[in-house]
């Protein structure tokens, strides 16, 4: 559970925070943003610092408990001796663990999850059907929400080339099929022939079953026997976390300039927060989202729809 915070009262947010920066940067890590965000990374583990009006907010962050608590003491220590003028507290939350994060607070989500172009009957018909033949799996499906945003994010790139990693039972197929230019088509790509099964009546019903060719195959196969000129419009990637960097590395070469590649998961239910979930896919998403913020060949935004979206657009 290594995530602690600390909300510390303070006039000087700003000022404190770029002096405790600036002196740690001398046996630490340390990275100060254009919007006055600041990092620090020790042995045992990172704090974030975030100024806002009377308040400096920190987020510690650790493998494990005891690495967790050397980083709150060090910050902790420090600020407490700059602060010469003012008698500062720093109160640390109890361990929080990244699992039970939420990008938004759930009165949000249903908020947002009623405030979007509604999914059609088709597409509901196909949640109730994917709910009924695999009940708690159904879970793997993208919510009506991103549904809507998939849709639109095809009709705007103005795609006649998608591809998507990860179709299970092909509602956000289908989202990306009916958002497609005249004559475009999704090449779809999954290991389940059975899972694929449940959705292709629905794909009929909406008539965009033309424009979808269904690969079953492992999707690093498909996507690595693709031509390598960058000619996709838009690529949606849902499939196995710990493949995600390959999917990646695949699909953005191949994008063409403005095509965009879709992530789903990015936030992993919280867990990419957290550095005590050191799993293959915790490790893989993590490593993924830091790289694809550094990018060159991309600018990506991260939004938190359900569980975390980020849309990466080729330069
Ligand atoms: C989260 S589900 C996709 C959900 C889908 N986007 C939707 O909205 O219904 C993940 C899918 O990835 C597929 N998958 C897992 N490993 C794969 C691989 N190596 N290659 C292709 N597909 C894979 C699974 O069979 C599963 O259908």
């Amino acid at each position: 559970m290594p995530l602690a915070t600390a909300r510390v009262s303070t006039d000087r947010p700003a000022r404190y925070l770029k002096q405790l920066v600036s002196h740690m940067s001398h046996k630490a890590t340390t990275a100060l943003s254009a919007d006055g965000r600041g990092t620090i990374t020790v042995r045992s583990g990172s704090c974030a610092l975030t100024p806002h009006p009377g308040t400096l907010e920190l987020t510690a962050t650790a493998v494990d408990a005891e690495s967790l608590a050397q980083v709150q003491d060090v910050i902790a220590r420090h600020l407490v001796r700059f602060a010469t003028q003012e008698e500062l507290v720093v109160e640390w939350s109890a361990p929080i663990d990244g699992g039970e994060l939420e990008p938004t607070a759930p009165v949000v989500g249903e908020y947002l999850l009623s405030h979007h172009t509604p999914a059609d009957e088709i597409l509901g018909e196909l949640a109730a059907a994917t709910r009924e033949a695999l009940g708690d799996a159904a879970h793997m499906q993208v919510s009506a929400d991103e549904g809507t945003l998939l849709t639109m994010l095809t009709r705007l790139t103005g795609a006649r080339f998608a591809v998507e990693v990860g179709v299970f039972t092909g509602y956000s197929t289908l989202c990306i099929a009916r958002g497609l230019a005249d004559g475009g088509r999704v090449l779809a790509c999954d290991v389940s022939e059975e899972w694929a099964a449940i959705g292709r009546p629905y794909w009929e019903r909406a008539g965009v079953a033309d424009r979808i060719d269904l690969h079953i195959a492992p999707a690093l196969e498909t996507l690595r026997a693709l031509d390598s000129e960058p000619f996709i419009d838009i690529a949606f990637i849902d499939a196995d976390k710990e493949s995600y960097p390959a999917y990646y590395e695949e699909i953005v070469r191949r994008l063409r300039p403005g095509g965009l590649v879709v992530l789903d998961n990015v936030f992993l239910g919280g867990r990419v927060l957290d550095p005590a979930y050191q799993e293959a896919r915790h490790v893989a998403v993590r490593g993924l989202n830091d790289l694809i913020a550094a990018d060159e060949r991309v600018d990506a935004v991260m939004l938190p729809v359900r569980d975390g979206v980020t849309i990466a657009r080729r330069r």
